[in-house]
């Protein structure tokens, strides 16, 4: 679920065309690229090659999300014990809003949620995909050590993983200016884009200990007790340096036993965390660039996965704000390992 959406009429083109902004695909050697923060004043499309700065979803996302089954158990598909699992790696537009499915010629999710690019039934379709499960594409380039990370930790619930994967990557993958096919040269091989984007996903899930942030602040997985909206933003504001979007479902909190007769209706289940950030350079490269202009090091992709955090966008969270109104509850048995 997201709570802003953009409809743009000019963006709907977007999937008729191959790229976002037809860039050629020579030229991009990120390192002649001046350091820029994404979405800061520079970072714009006339000014930047956007195959090394990200232009197009300059605020980045980092969505995680926390369930008690997947419902795909007797294939084994179970939850990773201790972690939560990836959701994405999503490139918001600076203020907030977002498209969808801007390539549909890189459309590989089998159901397409929503099923046209504005969610409105005037929007362009997304046909559903129909080929071969998108772990094929990363089985052709070797990386079995990478689909077996993914089948443990960018678990689904409720669909295949590789559906799951092929739905992120074309909804909102395609999205991003950094990820389009011309900035991988003449050289490109069909799918090393879907590759790259999986491993940078990783590299940023992997900067958001959820599971460990609030254990150590007592907060576990029960089913005994709740807890409080405050003490789990808190404590993961305070670890990742930008307050997350924390999001809940399950029944709102008034039309609970323990709420009745409250006026807060805020869901009651822990649910998803998104973190936010904006693509940026490490202190390193800086000063390598400073000193050095064709420094190597001098980049700052998402794919380079160097971020700056920053505060969520517009509402903070759906979650009951009343004192221990939360539940983060255990896992199923038998749907962790
Ligand atoms: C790439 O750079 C070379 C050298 O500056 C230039 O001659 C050429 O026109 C550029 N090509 C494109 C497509 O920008
Ligand atoms: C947000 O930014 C996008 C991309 O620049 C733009 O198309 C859209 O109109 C903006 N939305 C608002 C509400 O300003
Ligand atoms: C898209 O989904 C809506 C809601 O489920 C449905 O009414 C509509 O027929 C679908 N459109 C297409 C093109 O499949
Ligand atoms: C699509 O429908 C929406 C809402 O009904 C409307 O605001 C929008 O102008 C329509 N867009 C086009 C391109 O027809
Ligand atoms: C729950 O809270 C909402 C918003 O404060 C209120 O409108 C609604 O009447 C409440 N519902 C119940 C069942 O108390
Ligand atoms: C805890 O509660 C959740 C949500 O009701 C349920 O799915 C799960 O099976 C429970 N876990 C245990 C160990 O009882």
């Amino acid at each position: 679920m997201r709570l802003q959406f953009v409809f743009s009429g000019a963006l709907l083109l977007a999937p008729a065309i191959a790229s976002l902004y037809g860039e050629s695909n020579v030229n991009h050697t990120c390192l002649f690229s001046k350091p820029l923060l994404s979405c800061s004043p520079h970072a714009i499309p006339s000014e930047v090659d956007t195959c090394c700065v990200e232009t197009f979803g300059g605020l980045l996302l980092q969505t995680q999300i926390w369930s008690s089954y997947t419902g795909f158990e007797s294939e084994g598909q179970v939850l990773p014990k201790n972690s939560w699992t990836v959701h994405g790696l999503w490139p918001d537009f600076c203020n907030g809003s977002y498209t969808q499915y801007c390539d549909l010629n890189r459309q590989y999710d089998p159901a397409p949620s929503p099923n046209t690019t504005n969610g409105l039934p005037n929007g362009t379709v997304v046909p559903p995909y129909t080929g071969p499960g998108i772990s094929t594409f990363v089985e052709a380039f070797g990386k079995f050590d990478l689909l077996a990370w993914m089948n443990k930790y960018w678990v689904s619930s409720g669909s295949p993983n590789q559906d799951f994967w092929g739905h992120e990557f074309s909804k909102h993958a395609t999205c991003y200016s950094t990820f389009d096919v011309p900035c991988y040269g003449p050289q490109y091989k069909e799918h090393e884009e879907v590759v790259d984007f999986f491993e940078t996903a990783i590299k940023y899930f992997e900067k958001y200990p959820t599971f460990q942030w609030l254990a150590h602040a007592g907060i576990r997985p029960t089913n005994v007790t709740a807890y409080s909206l405050s003490d789990i933003q808190g404590t993961l504001a305070k670890h990742s340096g930008g307050i997350p979007y924390v999001s809940c479902t399950g029944p709102r909190y008034n039309t609970t036993e323990a709420g009745k007769g409250s006026l807060d209706n805020g869901a009651t289940v822990l649910g998803e965390i998104w973190y936010y950030s904006h693509v940026s350079f490490s202190d390193a490269e800086l000063c390598s660039f400073k000193s050095a202009t064709d420094s190597a090091q001098v980049k700052g992709r998402p794919q380079d996965s160097h971020s700056v955090p920053t505060d969520a966008t517009g509402s903070t969270s759906n979650c009951a704000k009343a004192p221990n109104a939360v539940h983060y509850y255990e896992r199923a048995k038998g749907s962790e390992k």
